[in-house]
């Protein structure tokens, strides 16, 4: 049984497809042992609660460095003995320690076809924000392997999303998670827990 930690900041669309997909059978051999987040708010909590799972959270901007947070940040992720670690929409820079911890054993989803809209300062709505701007005429989503770098880490898997006339940020991003997002990171879970990864 593949033991999980997701890390989440907000919404929790993509730990909701986690879950669901654990629960429906599409992901077999895995458990969401803890659900870990930075943001006390975040109505991803919510939805790990209502799951049954354990939840931790820690605030940068309640500790007195960054060291201490990460600190809390680590600890908490270890107390699940995690085998995977997901970032479903997590927005914190990883402590190098936790990514020495679990080389190989990371993995975040991004909304954007890697190599295209990634790095600092692509997250949420901008990297929608950016494609539209730029005019792709397909984007989609990435799953992949988390190392030192931002959106560097070698990939798992990537699927097309078409854009099309009128889009907005909006209109995208919920196309690219409906279509992309929530079918390839339960797609991902499956592989790894099987064997197939
Ligand atoms: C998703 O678009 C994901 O790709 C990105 O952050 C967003 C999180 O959405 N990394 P949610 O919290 O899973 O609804």
């Amino acid at each position: 049984m593949l033991n999980i930690a997701v890390c989440v900041s907000g919404g929790g669309t993509n730990l909701q497809a986690i879950i669901d997909a654990i629960r429906d059978g599409r992901i077999k051999n895995a458990k969401i042992a803890g659900v870990f987040s930075n943001n006390r708010n975040a109505y991803a909590l919510t939805r790990a609660k209502e799951a049954g799972i354990e939840t931790k959270t820690a605030c940068p901007k309640e500790f007195s460095s960054r060291e201490e947070f990460h600190k809390a940040f680590l600890e908490a992720i270890d107390s699940w003995k995690p085998d995977l670690v997901v970032l479903a929409g997590f927005l914190v820079i990883l402590p190098e320690e936790l990514i020495r911890r679990y080389e190989g054993r990371i993995i975040n989803i991004h909304p954007s076809l890697i190599p295209s809209f990634c790095g600092t300062g692509f997250y949420g709505l901008k990297v929608h924000e950016e494609a539209l701007r730029r005019g792709v005429k397909v984007t989609g989503a990435t799953v992949h392997f988390v190392d030192e770098g931002t959106d560097t880490g070698r990939i798992i898997a990537q699927k097309a999303v078409e854009v099309l006339p009128g889009d907005t940020p909006e209109i995208l991003q919920r196309r690219v998670m409906e279509e992309a997002e929530w079918v390839l990171l339960p797609r991902a879970i499956d592989d790894i827990a099987n064997g197939r990864l």
